[in-house]
């Protein structure tokens, strides 16, 4: 939710901060800006409404240049998505330029102080504080600049990651975290500063991961670092292993189509990992986290927003299954506002791809002031979840552009069955034979979706007769209900079409109102064989006998559901507990299909963002 670049060093800024922003406007695109410090000793700002080619366009007539600058693609919180909203924002004199990621929550009470000392306020954003105050402490001459950023972020309150560059400091940024995410790239000669790693991936092989209340001042020649009171803290260099490629779109129309495509790959690599030889299941530290709290757990917890939600609905079945163990859902919006009362010993598995979702990691905070154990599930390494977790599982998805999330999902339901054996391994309730059974049966998910991506044409014509509908059902029961919300959620967050997800046990008690011959209803039916099939195929009739239009997702042969259904997505079939890996592939494809057709923009859908940093 907003990105953040930032570039000090012997190259034009520019081209590197357009760089960056492109590979971070996944994060907010409704307007982007950059503001640089020109040889001119001006600070220069450049800004524009709507998605970062507008502003390419203008920078393209009215080139700025300038070995110092900050950059940023916003998702507006405070204030319309407009010019004088969008950042940087600068103080009453133009010599300071903030971009910030986050909410300063006491905003208004800092405004009104700045407004009664004579500072003059252009936008409706919370950020414009920042440079203000920071002018404001600086006016007297007693303090430095990094001691004024200092003083001003121990007056704000909420989250922020910023990047702050002075006219009169042509060879310094800085930046500061507090809540929302930010590194800084370390190069040669040259400092970056970004929100994630992909943005600077081709320009930097080693970062340091911001903690919370530090400021980084960055030099070409280096980064120095401190702590709010001023505490100087010794950088942390990392090295990292992602490849820049797997931030690039690689041939494919969109982001999307290519993690769609990457779902069989990540699923090998993490199998790969966590299976060895012999079929047993190892989670390296998460094992370990478990190994100690197996015996006496006495409830688990899962916390999540969006997707990774209904991942998290689909784990909760896998470990009260397996390893018998009452187990909840809970979103992050609710856990942390509920109150909840947790029995001693409660285990908390918390589950995001980014790792930065500001309402899953405050139920994680307030989990952990209860004294809960928290497993991280997430993708990307390094992130503030993983490294407020107990124990932390990586799933190996890579990063992940598309705003709509498809491979980190798959991944996510992967990471719950792996989790799900070995904690019914610990506590004696599956044997060895039974977890290489499913583990031999995983191994074989990965070729099951191929066979899926292998019909996507077929998805085509399906969406083809459906993509004008104004609304869509989606139906599931026991593993497939969690699929069924998310196949819905995709297809409405990035075609636009109104879908709901429905437990199909459920439909009679309310959306059967809605089924006639214009509401397309898409049925999870596999397996064939299993306790709710029977059940299904009933709730099925109901919708044909109102003439709703059956989109099945059946195994391959299923005659059933060909005489029942006006089209069907063939998949193969697995055991019941894992057809949610490759039927949610049918259902991410039928989603893209009905986007595309219907000319949205798949990559980025309206109003969203991939990480959401503010509650
Ligand atoms: C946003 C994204 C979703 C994602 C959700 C939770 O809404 O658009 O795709 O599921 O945030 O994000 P997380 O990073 O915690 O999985």
């Amino acid at each position: 939710m907003c990105g953040i670049v930032g570039y000090v060093g012997p190259r034009n800024a520019v081209p590197l901060l357009l760089e960056g922003m492109q590979r971070l406007e996944y994060r907010g695109y409704d307007s982007a800006g950059v503001a640089v410090r020109q040889a001119d000793g001006r600070l220069a700002v450049r800004k524009r409404v709507g998605r970062l080619a507008n502003l390419e366009e203008a920078l393209e007539t009215e080139p700025l240049a300038g070995q110092l600058g900050i950059g940023h693609t916003r998702w507006a919180t405070h204030g319309e998505p407009s010019e004088v909203n969008s950042h940087p924002h600068v103080d009453c004199a133009g010599n300071i330029a903030a971009v910030h990621n986050g909410i300063i929550e006491n905003y208004l009470a800092l405004r009104s102080d700045l407004e009664a000392k004579g500072h003059v306020f252009r936008s409706q954003t919370d950020t414009e504080v920042i440079p203000h105050l920071i002018e404001e402490l600086l006016k007297d001459g007693a303090v430095s600049r990094s001691a004024a950023i200092r003083q001003a972020l121990r007056q704000a309150q909420g989250a922020y990651a910023l990047g702050i560059v002075f006219r009169d400091e042509p060879a310094v940024l800085y930046a500061a975290r507090c809540g929302s995410p930010l590194i800084v790239g370390v190069g040669e000669g040259e400092q970056f500063i970004a929100s994630d790693v992909p943005a600077i991936l081709n320009r930097v092989k080693q970062v340091i991961y911001l903690n919370d209340g530090e400021v980084a001042e960055l030099r070409p020649a280096g980064v120095a670092m401190a702590k709010l009171d001023g505490t100087p803290v010794q950088p942390e260099i990392k090295t990292v292993t992602l490849r820049a490629e797997a931030a690039e779109r690689a041939g494919f129309e969109t982001f999307m189509l290519k993690e769609i495509h990457e779902q069989p790959r990540v699923l090998r690599t993490m199998l790969e990992t966590h299976v060895g030889k012999d079929g047993a299941v190892n989670l390296g530290e998460v094992s370990d986290l478990l190994a100690a709290e197996a015996a006496g757990l006495q409830r688990i917890v899962i916390l999540a927003c969006g997707t990774a939600y209904y991942a998290g609905m689909y784990g909760r079945l896998l470990l009260e299954a397996w390893a018998g163990i009452p187990c909840e859902t809970d979103l992050g919006s609710e856990f942390r506002y509920r109150h909840p009362r947790l029995p001693e010993r409660t285990l908390v598995v918390a589950v995001s791809q980014s790792g930065e979702t500001a309402d899953t990691l405050a139920s994680v905070r307030l989990a952990r002031r209860m004294e809960c154990k928290v497993v991280g599930i997430c993708n990307v390494a390094g992130s503030t979840l993983l490294r407020e977790s107990d124990g932390g599982l990586l799933t190996q998805a890579g990063p992940e552009i598309g705003v709509a999330s498809t491979k980190a999902f798959s991944a996510q339901l992967l990471a719950f069955a792996l989790l799900a054996i070995r904690l019914a391994r610990l506590r004696g309730a599956m044997d060895a034979a039974r977890e290489r059974e499913l583990t031999a049966a995983l191994a074989r998910i990965p070729d099951g979706i191929h066979r899926v991506l292998e019909r996507q044409d077929d998805v085509r014509r399906i969406s083809q007769k459906y993509y004008e509908c104004y609304n869509a059902l989606y139906l599931g029961r026991r593993f497939n209900y969690p699929i069924a919300l998310e196949g819905a959620l995709k297809n409405k967050e990035i075609s636009y079409q109104h879908a709901e997800g429905y437990a199909a046990g459920e439909m009679k008690h309310g959306p059967i109102a809605l089924i006639n011959e214009f509401l397309p209803v898409v049925c999870l039916c596999t397996p064939t064989a299993d306790e709710v099939r029977d059940k299904m195929v009933s709730n099925l009739k109901e919708v044909e006998a109102r003439k709703g239009r059956i989109i099945a997702v059946a195994a391959e042969g299923d005659a059933t559901l060909q005489g029942l259904a006006q089209d069907v997505i063939p998949v193969p079939e697995t055991i019941e507990e894992f057809s949610p890996l490759i039927n949610v592939v049918a259902l991410q494809l039928f989603a893209y299909y009905n986007a595309k057709l219907r000319g949205a923009d798949i990559d980025k859908p309206r109003n969203l963002a991939k990480s959401v940093t503010v509650e």
